[in-house]
C-alpha cells in the first residue's frame, strides 16, 4: 500500500512512511493495523501488536475478519489527516456489517486532536495517544460494554523499553529498534513535540538486549529511530537533563549516542547499523568518529536541512545557520568521505520571497545531496507559527517553487547515482525486486537500493554488487564473486 503522506522523495525505495498491515498469529481474536507516517510509527505498531498479543489478540491482513481495527496515525501535514479520515470513512460498510466491530485511532492524530475525533468520526470507538499503549487492554474492557474511550495521557518517562515487539510484516532481514521518544525542539511548524511530548531516552542496556536479539533472530540490519538521535543521553531515568546537570554518578555511568552507536555496532560486527534522524546543531565530531571506527555503521546520514536562509531558519526556530549546516556538511565529507546525505526540505514557509527560495536552491548545489524529502509548507494547528506567523506564500507559488526543488533533486541523485556506476559494493538483500520476481533490491552501504539478478543469492545476504547501470532513481547491477 501507497504511504499517506510520504512528501517529494527522489528515489522511492525509502522505508519512510509507507503504510503495513500486521500479521502475526496468536489468540482467538483478530486485530487489523495499518500505520502510517514516519518510521517511529511503524515501531510504535509492533509494540502495540506486543501488548495485543498479551491480551490474546491475533493479527491479521484481513480485515473483513478482524474485531478489531486500529490507524496508527500522523499529523504532520494535513493531508496526512485528510487521508485518515478518507480512510476512516471507508469502514462505515465493514462496521454496518458487522455489529462487533471496533474501531481505534492511534498515534499523533489520536493525540492531536483528543475526544474531538469522536465527535467529528462518530465510527471512532477509541482514541489512544503514543504514551498510553499499555493502557489498551483496559480500554478495550471499556468498549466492549459499547462505550467510547480515550486515553491521550504524554508520559516524561515511557519508552516502552521492556516490551519486545512484535516483527509484523517483516522481511526478517530488517529491524527498528526505538532508541528514544518524544521531541523537545519545538520548530515552530512542527507538531509533534505536541503529539509526542518530551524528549526521553530509553534504557541503553535494554536497546542493547534488543539488538541482541535481533541479531540471535538472524536479522541482518538494524536502524536505531528518534525524533533527534543525537541528543539520546541515558543516565538512569527519568526526565530529560542536560550532561551538565547529571550528578557525577549519573555522569559516570552516562550513555551518549556516539557511545551508544558504538556499543550497538559491537552487538555483532555481521549487523549493518543505520541510525535516523540527525540534528544539524546537534550532530557532533564523535558520531563521525565512531562511524569512521565500525565497519558494519552505514555511510549514511539524514540530515533535514528544511531551508537555505538564514532569517527563514530563525522564524522556523532551527537553531542553526546555514554556516553551521554547511560546516557539518564539510565535516562529514573530510571524516567520512564516502558518506551519503540526504534531506528534508519545507518548501514555502511563512514570508519566504524569492531569495529565500534562491538559498534553499544553492545550499542543495553546495552538498549535491543522494536524495532526499521535500515538502510543501502545511500549517499545523497550536503550533507556534500557525499563532504568530502567516502562512502567506500563494498555494501556485508554493508549488512552483517545490517543483523547482525536486527538479534540483532529481538532477542530484543523477549526478551521485553515476559516481556508483562501474564500483562493486557490498550490498544486503532486502527484498525480491517489485518489478521481477527474478530480481532482488539490497542497498549499499550509501543506502542506495541496487536492483540486480538473483543468481543463487538469498534474501539477507551480503553479496558483492557491480553497479553498472542508473537513473535517477535506480542503480542495476549484477552479483560478482
Ligand atoms: N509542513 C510541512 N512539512 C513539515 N515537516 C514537519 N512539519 C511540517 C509542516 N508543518 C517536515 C519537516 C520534517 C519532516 C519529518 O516533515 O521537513 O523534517
Ligand atoms: Fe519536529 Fe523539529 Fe522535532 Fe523534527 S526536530 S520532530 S521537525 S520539532
Amino acid at each position: 500500500m501507497k504511504s499517506l503522506d510520504q512528501g517529494n522523495k527522489v528515489i522511492d525505495e525509502s522505508k519512510q512512511g509507507e503504510a503495513t498491515v500486521l500479521n502475526t498469529n496468536v489468540g482467538d481474536k483478530k486485530v487489523y493495523i495499518e500505520s502510517y507516517g514516519c518510521q517511529m510509527n511503524f515501531s510504535d505498531s509492533e509494540i502495540v501488536a506486543s501488548i495485543l498479543q498479551e491480551d490474546g489478540y491475533a493479527t491479521t491482513r484481513n480485515i473483513e475478519e478482524a474485531d478489531l481495527v486500529f490507524l496508527n496515525t500522523c499529523s504532520i501535514r494535513e493531508k496526512a489527516e485528510d487521508t485518515v479520515r478518507k480512510r476512516l470513512k471507508s469502514f462505515t460498510k465493514l462496521k454496518r456489517n458487522n455489529k462487533k466491530l471496533k474501531v481505534g485511532v492511534l498515534g499523533c492524530m489520536a493525540e492531536r486532536l483528543k475526544s474531538k475525533l469522536l465527535e467529528e468520526e462518530k465510527l471512532v470507538d477509541l482514541i489512544v495517544g503514543p504514551d498510553a499503549y499499555r493502557d489498551l487492554p483496559t480500554l478495550l474492557e471499556e468498549i466492549d460494554g459499547g462505550e467510547k474511550a480515550v486515553n491521550v495521557l504524554l508520559s516524561m518517562e515511557e519508552t516502552y523499553a521492556d516490551i519486545s515487539p512484535v516483527r509484523y510484516g517483516s522481511n526478517g532481514v530488517t529491524a527498528f529498534v526505538t532508541i528514544m521518544r518524544g521531541c523537545d525542539n519545538m520548530c515552530t511548524f512542527c507538531v509533534v513535540p505536541f503529539t509526542r511530548g518530551r524528549e526521553r531516552s530509553r534504557d541503553a542496556e535494554s536497546i542493547l538486549e534488543e539488538v541482541r536479539q535481533l541479531s540471535e533472530q538472524g536479522y541482518k540490519e538494524v536502524t536505531v529511530l528518534g525524533q533527534n538521535v543525537d541528543s539520546y543521553l541515558w543516565y538512569g531515568g527519568g526526565p530529560k537533563k542536560h550532561f551538565k546537570n547529571l550528578s557525577e554518578i549519573e555522569k559516570a555511568s552516562s550513555i551518549n549516542f556516539a557511545q551508544l552507536l558504538k556499543k550497538v555496532a559491537q552487538v555483532n560486527p555481521e549487523v549493518r547499523v543505520r541510525f535516523f534522524t540527525s540534528n544539524p546543531q546537534d550532530m557532533t565530531d564523535e558520531v563521525l568518529e565512531v562511524m569512521a571506527s565500525e565497519e558494519n555503521i552505514c555511510n549514511f546520514i539524514h540530515l533535514p536541512f528544511q531551508s537555505g536562509s538564514d532569517r527563514i531558519l530563525d522564524l522556523m526556530n532551527r537553531g542553526y545557520t546555514v554556516e553551521k549546516y554547511k560546516e557539518r556538511i564539510d565535516k562529514i565529507k573530510e571524516i567520512l568521505p564516502d558518506c551519503a546525505i540526504s534531506h528534508d526540505i519545507i518548501s514555502g514557509f511563512c514570508s519566504e520571497t524569492e531569495e529565500d527560495h534562491q538559498a534553499t536552491l544553492d545550499l542543495m548545489d553546495y552538498v549535491t545531496f543522494d536524495y532526499g524529502y521535500m515538502f510543501n509548507y502545511s500549517e499545523r494547528p497550536n503550533t507556534y507559527a500557525a499563532k504568530k506567523l502567516t502562512d502567506d506564500v500563494p498555494e501556485d507559488v508554493k508549488k512552483r517553487r517545490l517543483a523547482e526543488i525536486i527538479q534540483r533533486q532529481r538532477e542530484h541523485s543523477f549526478i551521485r547515482n553515476k559516481t556508483y556506476v562501474g564500483n562493486t559494493y557490498k550490498v544486503l538483500i532486502e527484498t525480491i525486486s517489485k518489478k521481477s520476481d527474478e530480481e532482488y533490491l539490497g542497498r549499499n552501504s550509501q543506502n542506495a537500493a541496487i536492483i540486480f539478478p538473483k543468481e543463487d543469492a538469498k534474501l539477507g545476504d551480503y553479496v558483492n554488487v557491480l553497479v553498472e547501470d542508473c537513473n535517477s532513481a535506480t542503480l542495476r547491477g549484477k552479483i560478482v564473486s
